[in-house]
Formats: C-alpha cells, sequence, structure tokens
C-alpha cells in the first residue's frame, strides 16, 4: 500500500509537473503575439509609432527588436540613445537595439557582413565615409537633424536615464540584430525610415527570408497629390503653386523632382530590393498619411489627455514642433506619418488571415507598383550611375540597358531634372503604379478612415486611438527624468569672479570632437588671470553633428560655467549650402568623415562618455 500510494504520488507529481511545462510552452506562446522587428530613424514621428506600439498588448504586437536606419533624418549616436531611454522609460531594457556597423560593399558586389547603413547602396564603398546623393535633401539643422536628434533640445529634459547606452565596440549592429530575430522565429518587419538596413539584409542572408512573414513600410507615394503649396482660393495671381498636387514630399528639392517621398527617396536601389523580395508588402504611403493631419482640435484634445508619462512626451514633441514651424501653416503641413502606420499594420495583425487587410483606421487596395531607381533613357553612361560607370561588369549584376542603367539624380537641383519652366523631371525614389507587368502587387493604405463617432471633434478613427492608446494605464511608462531623480534641480552655476584680475580673453571655436572637449577642459582649468574664456563657438562642420552642443552644454555645466555663451556656428562650410534652400546643402567636404566608428557616431556620443555628464538646463531652444 505505501508502496502503492508513493507511486501514485509520484504519478501525480509527474503529471503536474508536465502540465506545469505545456502551460508554460502554450501558455507562453498562446499569450505571445507576431514577433515584430521596427527599423526607424528616430524622427519625431518615429517616436510617437515606436511608443504606440509598446502600449500595445504584447499578446498581439511582440516588439522584438530596433534597428536604426542611420541614413535618414537622425545621427546614429543620438538616434540610438534616445531609443535606449525610450525603452528604458517604458521598462522594456528587453528589446535588443541595433545600430551602425563598419562592413562595406567590396568593387565586386561582395556585401560585407555589418554594413552600417550610413550610405545609400548606390554610394556604399569601403566604410561608412562617403556622399550624401539623396540625404543633402534633409535640412542639417533647425528643421533637420539638429531637431530630431535632440527631440527639438526636450529630449534631455525629459527622458529618464537607464542603463543601456551606446559604448564603442561593445553596441550590437543592425545588422546582427537584424539576423538575430529574424532567425529566432518568423518575424514582420516594420520599416519607418529608409530601405536600407533592410534591403542589404535580404541580400545578404536569402536563407532568411522565410521567416519574414510581412513586411509593412510607411513611404512613397503612388496616387497623392500633395496638399501642400498650393494657392488659396482667393490668391493674387502672382501666386505660383509650389508642391501642390505633387505625388513626393521632397520639400528641399521638389523642383527637381515632384515624386519621391523622403524614406524611400534615401535609397531608392534598397527600397526596389525590399518591394522585389517576394515578402508580402503592405504600404502606407503619402496617399494615406496626407489624409491624417495633425490640426488644431487634434493638438487640442491631445493637450488636455496627458495621462502618462509617454503622452506627456508625445504631446510635448508636437507642441515644440507646432512652436517652431517655419511658417503659419503647421496644422496643415504636419500628418501622421509612422504613427498611423503603425496603427494600421496592428491593427491588420490582430485579425488572422486577413488578406484584404481589413482593419479599423485606412481603406486598402492592391495596386501593382514599382520603385523608379533611376531615369531614362536606360543604358547611358553620364558619369551619375556608380552601378555602370568606370567599371567593366555592372555592380549587382545589373543589366547594361535595364531599370536601373539611367541617370541617377546626383545632387540638389542636378541640371539633368530640371525643367525649363516646368515640374522637375527625376523620379529618383518614386513608388509609381504600373498597369503594365513588371510591377509587384503591394497592399496599399489609401485613405484615413473617418471618425465613426460624429459628435466627436476628432475628424479620424486613428486620431481616437492614437490618445486612447497612449493614454492607457497599461504598459505604461514608470517615470520621466525628474521623477526618476527627484533631487534634480534646473540650476545654472555661475563662479563667483568679484574682485579678480582678468587675463587674455579668449573666445575658443571648435567643432566637438573629443580632442577639442580635452582642450576645453583644459581652458576651463588655467586661471582667469591668465585666460578668460570668454565664449565658445561651435562648428557642426567638422566631426560632429550640431545636436552634440548639448555635450559642451553639458561639460560647462559640470564644470560651473554655466555663464560662458555657445553660439552655434553654420550647418555648411562655404559655399555648400543651396542658394534656392540655405537650410540643405552640399557635402563636398564633410563626406571625407566616417560617419562610423572613430567619426560622427563616436564624436556625437563622446565615445559613449557625454551620457555620464550632468545635465545642463541650457539646450537648442
Ligand atoms: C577596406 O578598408 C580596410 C581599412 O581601410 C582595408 O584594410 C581593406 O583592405 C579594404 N578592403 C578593400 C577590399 O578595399
Ligand atoms: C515629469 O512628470 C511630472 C509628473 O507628471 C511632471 O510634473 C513634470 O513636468 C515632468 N517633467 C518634464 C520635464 O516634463
Ligand atoms: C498586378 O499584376 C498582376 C500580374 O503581374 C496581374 O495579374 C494583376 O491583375 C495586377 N493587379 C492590378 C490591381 O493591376
Ligand atoms: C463620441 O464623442 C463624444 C465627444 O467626444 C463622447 O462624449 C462620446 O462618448 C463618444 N461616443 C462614443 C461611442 O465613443
Ligand atoms: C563662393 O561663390 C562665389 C560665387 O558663387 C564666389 O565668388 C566665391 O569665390 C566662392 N567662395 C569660395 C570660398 O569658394
Amino acid at each position: 500500500m505505501k508502496e502503492k500510494e508513493a507511486m501514485l504520488f509520484l504519478g501525480f507529481l509527474g503529471k503536474a509537473v508536465l502540465m506545469m511545462t505545456v502551460i508554460s510552452i502554450f501558455g507562453w506562446n498562446g499569450v505571445k503575439g507576431h514577433r515584430v522587428l521596427l527599423d526607424t530613424d528616430m524622427g519625431t514621428d518615429d517616436i510617437f509609432a515606436l511608443l504606440y506600439l509598446l502600449k500595445l498588448n504584447p499578446s498581439q504586437i511582440d516588439l522584438q527588436a530596433v534597428t536604426i536606419s542611420t541614413n535618414a533624418w537622425s545621427d546614429a549616436g543620438h538616434a540610438v540613445n534616445q531609443v535606449y531611454d525610450i525603452l528604458y522609460m517604458m521598462g522594456r531594457d528587453d528589446i535588443a537595439v541595433g545600430v551602425g556597423g563598419e562592413g562595406g560593399i567590396l568593387p565586386d558586389s561582395t556585401i560585407l557582413p555589418n554594413v552600417g547603413g550610413y550610405l545609400p547602396m548606390i554610394d556604399q564603398g569601403n566604410g561608412t565615409a562617403g556622399y550624401c546623393r539623396y540625404r543633402q535633401t534633409i535640412p542639417v539643422g533647425h528643421g533637420g537633424r539638429l531637431d530630431i536628434d535632440s527631440n527639438y533640445g526636450f529630449r534631455k529634459s525629459f527622458l529618464p536615464q537607464g542603463m543601456r547606452t551606446y559604448s564603442p565596440l561593445r553596441q550590437p549592429t543592425a545588422q546582427k540584430v537584424m539576423i538575430e530575430t529574424i532567425s529566432a522565429g518568423p518575424t514582420v518587419v516594420f520599416l519607418i525610415g529608409s530601405l536600407t538596413n533592410f534591403a542589404l539584409f535580404l541580400l545578404s542572408n536569402p536563407h532568411l527570408k522565410k521567416n519574414v512573414e510581412h513586411i509593412y513600410i510607411m513611404g512613397g507615394g503612388i496616387r497623392s497629390k500633395n496638399p501642400k503649396g498650393c494657392c488659396p482660393d482667393n490668391a493674387s495671381p502672382s501666386c505660383q503653386p509650389q508642391q501642390c498636387g505633387d505625388h513626393g514630399n521632397l520639400f528641399t528639392d521638389f523642383s527637381s523632382n515632384p515624386y519621391a517621398e523622403f524614406n524611400i527617396f534615401m535609397d531608392p536601389f534598397a527600397a526596389y530590393q525590399v518591394i522585389y523580395s517576394d515578402i508580402p508588402i503592405t504600404i502606407v504611403p503619402l496617399d494615406a498619411t496626407n489624409t491624417i493631419l495633425v490640426n488644431k482640435n487634434f493638438l487640442e484634445t491631445f493637450e488636455k489627455n496627458q495621462h502618462t508619462y509617454e503622452a506627456q512626451y508625445c504631446f510635448k514633441s508636437l507642441k515644440i514642433i507646432r512652436d517652431t514651424w517655419f511658417d503659419d501653416q503647421f496644422y496643415r503641413s504636419y500628418f501622421m506619418w509612422d504613427s498611423f502606420m503603425s496603427g494600421i499594420s496592428a491593427s491588420i495583425m490582430r485579425k488572422q488571415h486577413n488578406h484584404q487587410g481589413e482593419n479599423e483606421f485606412a481603406e486598402m487596395e492592391y495596386i501593382n507598383v514599382t520603385v523608379v531607381t533611376s531615369n531614362k533613357p536606360y543604358g547611358v553612361s553620364d558619369g551619375s550611375n556608380p552601378f555602370f560607370d568606370g567599371s567593366k561588369t555592372p555592380r549587382f549584376n545589373l543589366e547594361r540597358n535595364g531599370v536601373h542603367s539611367g541617370h541617377v539624380q546626383t545632387r540638389l537641383r542636378d541640371p539633368f531634372c530640371i525643367v525649363k519652366n516646368g515640374r522637375g523631371r527625376c523620379q529618383d525614389g518614386y513608388t509609381k503604379g504600373v498597369n503594365k507587368p513588371g510591377g509587384v502587387p503591394v497592399l496599399v493604405a489609401v485613405r484615413a478612415k473617418p471618425n465613426r463617432n460624429a459628435s466627436s471633434i476628432l475628424d479620424r478613427e486613428f486620431s481616437v486611438s492614437f490618445l486612447d492608446v497612449l493614454n492607457q494605464a497599461e504598459h505604461t511608462g514608470r517615470f520621466n527624468f525628474t521623477t526618476q531623480f527627484p533631487y534634480y534641480r534646473e540650476a545654472f552655476y555661475k563662479p563667483d569672479l568679484r574682485g579678480k584680475n582678468f587675463g587674455k580673453n579668449l573666445v575658443f571655436d571648435m567643432d566637438m570632437s573629443a580632442g577639442d572637449f580635452l582642450s576645453l577642459f583644459y581652458l576651463l582649468k588655467l586661471p582667469v588671470e591668465d585666460i578668460n574664456l570668454k565664449a565658445i563657438i561651435v562648428s557642426p562642420t567638422g566631426w560632429a553633428n550640431a545636436a552634440t552642443i548639448d555635450c559642451v552644454y553639458d561639460l560647462l555645466h559640470m564644470m560651473g560655467r554655466d555663464d560662458i555663451p555657445v553660439g552655434l556656428g553654420d550647418g555648411f562650410a562655404m559655399n555648400q549650402s543651396d542658394t534656392v534652400f540655405s537650410a540643405v546643402g552640399d557635402c563636398r567636404y564633410s563626406k571625407v568623415i566616417p560617419q562610423g566608428s572613430g567619426g560622427y557616431l563616436d564624436s556625437d556620443t563622446l565615445y559613449g562618455l557625454a551620457r555620464s555628464l550632468p545635465r545642463s538646463p541650457r539646450r537648442i531652444y
């Protein structure tokens, strides 16, 4: 009897253990949703998209990894630290983060491991330095990378600070994170920056393609008609419509290319690779995003609904953007881009076998699409196309007279693209609808659905969801900077120099590379009786990007010298800024500086050390 009882008991134990294993396997997988990898350039609307996704139940969207597109609106060092801080705020230090890499593409088109994606594929050589062929359409200063890198100066005052940070040699690369995430199981990929990283991944890892379930892209314009730059009804006859009616949104260079949207334009060849990858694709182009404005009603409703840190962060970001908008047309020109894509995608994914892409937020339609990578006539060798020019065999085995063999837009206002008294004729990066064979059927969001609630002042269904999701109590942020460090005070520290005899007055003009910071420390340590450091001028045309000015403020704060004024210099070398739109320009000289290790990535982060400086209350705005 005793023996039998013991046996029974053991049997029960065994079953219990088995049951528990079953529960932990099935229970776990049962509640885990689609594994998602997000590739982003960390623009402000990318932040909205990321936070929206983090707020959704992981049983629906299980965000596994964030990789950073370094070939777009932000710079690697600033972008990666912002991702780390946002994930920390949201309690998600488990999510892998990848950025950069030092690999290159050899002349025989071999893609080396860990290409950093800093350059469009057409200009990618051996290293991270190179020409800004497409990226020169993005402003480097205000309204562009300076604002995005620092999130309008506001990121540093708000986001808490976690343990994870960029650190040279230890930082996982974008390609590594893509490989690890996608080889671990079926993955849905969200692309909301340029498509460089993911195209490189697909070309280097064809065996992993089977694990990519679906690709969602925010980008392109197919039948879109740009609502900006139109002449109002009561306009004077002299009013010249600008982008009005264009497919694209290259607001800095629409006179040469009215067709392209930024994400696709940053690397048309990469976009072509992704579109033709045979993986099912859903795209949320300008066609749809042009129909969902951040209007006054939305911003006012948002202002009254900031019940979580993440809602606060998004609202305050939007508010700064509105307050610093270059004209009074913010409410008519700021759309929901990446966040709208994340909402549509999540809604599509909620339903199984949803091949028509039914969702709450947008009307969908299949359209056959291609991506224009070069301009007709094909097969000309005019020096604009490194895939063909100067080598016996075209790179990547491309066809001599094929679609990639024409003129490739070389720069802003490329003379080839300019038509006298007419619309520009370059189509690089145009996601073009095609009726004849050759296109790829892609599920396209064509317009935003109106709010079903007619008594609400919000006009779009997604606007309601966006505010609801950001404000819900589940999966909420833990704190912001001031609640993480309750003893932190925004104080200005100034030395008491009364009664001192001042030595030589000095103005220090620096470019924010690591050596310059050492010199600055040295100058600050000298007795004011010898050297009186009156002012610092920061030049963003050297080894660091403009947003790194925060490091100068922080260093001065640490040294108790918040009294020293700091001025930010011109974003371009002499004669490099565009004559029509001075916020953009060429990189003739700065193109020799590596963007990865030892270059911008390391100087923008002071080799990872900038984050340990105390935070100065001084910021760019
Ligand atoms: C690429 O550059 C590295 C470092 O400059 C050099 O060691 C290597 O030989 C180069 N490879 C090719 C194929 O040019
Ligand atoms: C951080 O959150 C607290 C509490 O919600 C708020 O009072 C404070 O203004 C926030 N800090 C910043 C910098 O916005
Ligand atoms: C897209 O192209 C395929 C074949 O290339 C064709 O069968 C299909 O009808 C086209 N779809 C549309 C919507 O034009
Ligand atoms: C519709 O909107 C109004 C005004 O915002 C709100 O009071 C009402 O609860 C909403 N109705 C539904 C069904 O959500
Ligand atoms: C800049 O351009 C102007 C005219 O376009 C020219 O006169 C001047 O010499 C140029 N300066 C430099 C430094 O190249």
